[in-house]
């Protein structure tokens, strides 16, 4: 199947899996316009074919996606940009989609991951929302999300301290559904995907709707509080400080305005 310019795809007929490999290793897969347009373009083509289940995974082995592309970043398209509908997209796919994390999993990067269904990470993966140390919060959801799945405290600690976990803590948590040793990553994530792969297509979209009611209750509302919170905190004063500390590799000085 035809590449796009930041996406790989690639589609098995004889398993009926499709993978959407994130490709802007320059920046560490960091989602940018143009990469959120390609990943829903990319699911778009799978699901022309018979797909079973997707995979969406980073290319290298260095970051699944360090979130939000943070040069591309303006306060001034601000409500385009943090738009994110590709989380959305990937959520209401009708297919399970398996999120294969190998390295950073950060900020709009790991809420893209929550987007996805089912999440399988190597053993030295590293998760969080970095965006607090920018002056931000995660604007796709991902506060409410890990509310829902873990309770406020743990999304209120990954949120406010911005720290990264590892995916030991992660799978604790219930953030991760296995975690593999990095020289068994590639042929556990291939068996897991070829078994879901083999089951009753109907059934396992049937699986996931439900699921998704379940979770997705006033998520539409919640994103698009996020993105308003979101947006505000783009057009302040701490935003631009922690964006210019970023690119000048400088502990960021907040004044709260
Ligand atoms: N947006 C844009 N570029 C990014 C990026 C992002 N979110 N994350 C990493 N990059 C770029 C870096 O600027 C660097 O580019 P350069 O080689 O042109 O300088 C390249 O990717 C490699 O990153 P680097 O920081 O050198 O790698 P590292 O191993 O030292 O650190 C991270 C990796 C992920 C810890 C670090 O890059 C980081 O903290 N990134 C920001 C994560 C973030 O805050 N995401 C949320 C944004 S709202």
């Amino acid at each position: 199947m035809e590449d796009l310019e930041t996406v790989l795809i690639e589609f098995d007929e004889t398993s009926g899996v499709g993978t959407i490999t994130l490709n802007r290793p320059e920046s560490l897969n960091a989602l940018n316009d143009q990469l959120s347009r390609d990943i829903v373009t990319g699911l778009q083509r799978l699901e022309e074919e018979e797909l079973r289940v997707a995979v969406i995974e980073g290319v290298g082995e260095k970051a699944f996606c360090a979130g939000a592309d943070i040069g591309g970043f303006s306060s001034e398209s601000s409500v385009e940009r943090s738009e994110r509908p590709v989380h959305t997209f990937v959520s209401e796919f009708p297919v399970p989609v398996v999120a294969k994390i190998d390295g950073y999993c950060l900020g709009g990067g790991f809420e893209l991951a929550l987007a996805c269904d089912l999440r399988l990470a190597s053993a030295d993966s590293e998760f969080g929302f970095p965006e607090v140390n920018l002056g931000l919060l995660p604007g796709a959801g991902g506060v409410q999300f890990v509310t829902k799945l873990c309770g406020p405290a743990t999304a209120m600690e990954l949120a406010m301290r911005g720290e990264h976990v590892s995916a030991e803590w992660a799978a604790e948590e219930g953030l991760v559904n296995h975690v593999y040793s990095p020289d068994q990553f590639e042929s556990e994530v291939d068996d897991f995907v070829a078994q879901l792969a083999g089951q009753a297509p109907l059934a396992i979209r049937a699986i996931k709707k439900s699921a998704r009611m379940a979770v997705d209750a006033g998520r539409s509302e919640g994103r698009q509080y996020d993105r308003r919170l979101f947006n505000e905190l783009l057009t302040t004063d701490d935003f631009a400080e922690g964006a210019a500390a970023f690119s000048e590799d400088r502990e960021p000085e907040f004044e709260g305005r």
